[in-house]
């Protein structure tokens, strides 16, 4: 199956994540495997969306966040609750948005270009099972609208896909 992402260069942002939210339910339709479906969410914002050069998941696995699906460079596997921009999204069980990566305590630097990010939380009924992570090499890439869209996204996501039995006992 080839899917193509046509969206126009000139959509405002709630139009392309009103785009983006069709495309990925359509993508996920039928599918309930958590990881396989992480992966394309993954693929679809990474070459949906302008200006990013990281997009991917950190899973909950026994107290911590442990690398899953991305598009982007390698990065580190292992994050505690509470550590970088990540791990403080995830411990408050909140989006967090930061306009500068340098300037945000203990933020951790996977890819040296990165100098946004946007990490939104994977909340089902208020459980924590991740989060979902955009980097982007341009200060102050991502806004509010990016965060309304993202968490439209996350959530797309969710309840597109069964956690697996094995990752729910890990967590
Ligand atoms: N910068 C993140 C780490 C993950 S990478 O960006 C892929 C953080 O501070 O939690």
């Amino acid at each position: 199956m080839a899917h193509s992402i046509e969206i126009p260069a000139t959509a405002s942002k709630p139009e392309l994540y009103r785009e983006l939210a069709l495309q990925l339910g359509a993508l996920l339709a039928g599918e309930r495997d958590a990881i396989a479906n992480a992966a394309n969410t993954a693929a679809l914002l990474y070459h949906a969306l302008p200006d990013v050069n990281w997009v991917g998941f950190y899973f909950l696995k026994k107290g911590e966040l442990v690398l899953g699906p991305f598009q982007g460079k390698p990065a580190c596997v292992r994050i505690a609750l509470g550590r970088g921009v990540c791990g403080t999204a995830a411990a408050a069980g909140r989006p967090v948005l930061v306009p500068d990566v340098h300037a945000f305590p203990g933020h951790i630097a996977c890819d040296a270009a990165s100098r946004s990010e946007l990490v939104v939380p994977l909340l089902e009924n208020g459980v924590l099972s991740g989060v979902l992570d955009l980097d982007s090499p341009l200060p102050g890439r991502f806004d509010e609208a990016d965060l309304s869209g993202c968490q439209r996204l996350a959530a797309i996501y969710l309840a597109a896909s069964y956690q697996a039995p094995a990752m729910e006992e890990e967590r």
